[in-house]
């Protein structure tokens, strides 16, 4: 039996659009295995709406290795059960393409590299900054050279936690990116540009008083904003109770506070009494980074 395990993701970190990612110690997990015939999939998940037929997106992660390769397994048995809120901006495709390919490269011998995995997965993604964290743990860089996926990982452990605030309503990401310009104002670009490397440098070197200028996003936030009920309110109120920097997580509707010091459950009962004026049901999730990445092994 092959078990993978997977992070959850959150992209777009600070201003860092398509480029900046962290894991979060939220998991899916697969275990894997060639039958003699046929297709079986069970999803135990119940984070969301899955396929348990070739539509499953595990499944069809796996065939692209398989085509790639060519290896052409009998039949197939694949159970997924995931932690990880499906379409919310927690990354829950990454995970299942990620990990369908990793378990794929170990039933065909191990013919793919991770690099090579890197890139295919983040082909079937459409962009770099959630399979990055997902494959290598920690904050990472994440940058797609023509094809060819860079990342550069760093290792958190500055004891922050994140305080991630789920609500009951998903956002697909296709249709959340095609609420974004063709072109941005000049001054937009330098902004994030200067915000993402403070963001990038405050993380890293714990100047936690710095975040919230790393935090200023022009390029998705002000688009994606409108269909979150509440946004400037929700952001104003995680300010009130300690949050360090506030960004929304990937394509949304998830929003992410950075904190510090203590274990972030004041803050929790904080916004979750905040939220019960919402009208959408939110709930808050302190997590910590995952600084391990994908783990696979076969047993
Ligand atoms: N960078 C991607 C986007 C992340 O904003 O569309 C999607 O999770």
């Amino acid at each position: 039996m092959i078990n993978v395990r997977v992070p959850a993701t959150s992209a777009n970190m600070g201003a860092g659009f398509d480029s900046l990612g962290i894991a979060f110690n939220l998991y899916s997990r697969l275990e894997v295995e060639e039958r003699q015939s046929g297709l079986e999939i069970i999803t135990v998940n119940n984070t969301g709406p899955a396929h348990n037929d070739k539509y499953n997106l595990v499944y069809r992660a796996m065939s692209r290795v398989f085509d790639k390769t060519g290896y052409t397994p009998k039949g197939l048995y694949i159970r997924q059960k995931s932690e990880i809120p499906m379409t919310r901006g927690l990354g829950s495709s990454s995970a299942c393409i990620l990990g369908g390919m990793l378990a794929a490269n170990i039933l065909c011998g191990r013919k793919l590299d991770y690099r090579e995995i890197l890139g295919m997965a983040a082909a079937m993604e459409g962009h770099p900054d959630n399979v990055g964290p997902a494959l290598y743990g920690g904050f990472c860089i994440s940058a797609d050279e023509g094809g060819r996926i860079l990342v550069k990982s760093a290792k958190l452990t500055n004891g922050l936690k994140f305080a991630v605030m789920i609500p009951d309503f998903f956002v697909a990401t296709r249709k959340s990116r095609s609420t974004l310009p063709e072109r941005v104002p000049f001054r937009d670009a330098v902004q994030n540009i200067s915000s993402a490397l403070v963001f990038r440098d405050a993380l890293i070197d714990g100047d936690f008083d710095m975040l919230r200028y790393g935090v200023t996003d022009r390029l998705h936030q002000p688009y994606r904003r409108n269909y979150i009920d509440g946004f400037d309110d929700i952001f104003k109120r995680t300010y009130e109770y300690g949050s360090k920097a506030t960004y929304l997580s990937g394509s949304g509707p998830t929003i992410v506070s950075i904190l510090t010091g203590g274990d972030g459950g004041g803050f929790k009962r904080r916004m979750e009494r905040f939220f019960v004026e919402n009208s959408h049901k939110w709930r808050c999730l302190i997590l910590e980074c995952d600084n391990v990445g994908s783990v696979v092994s076969v047993v």
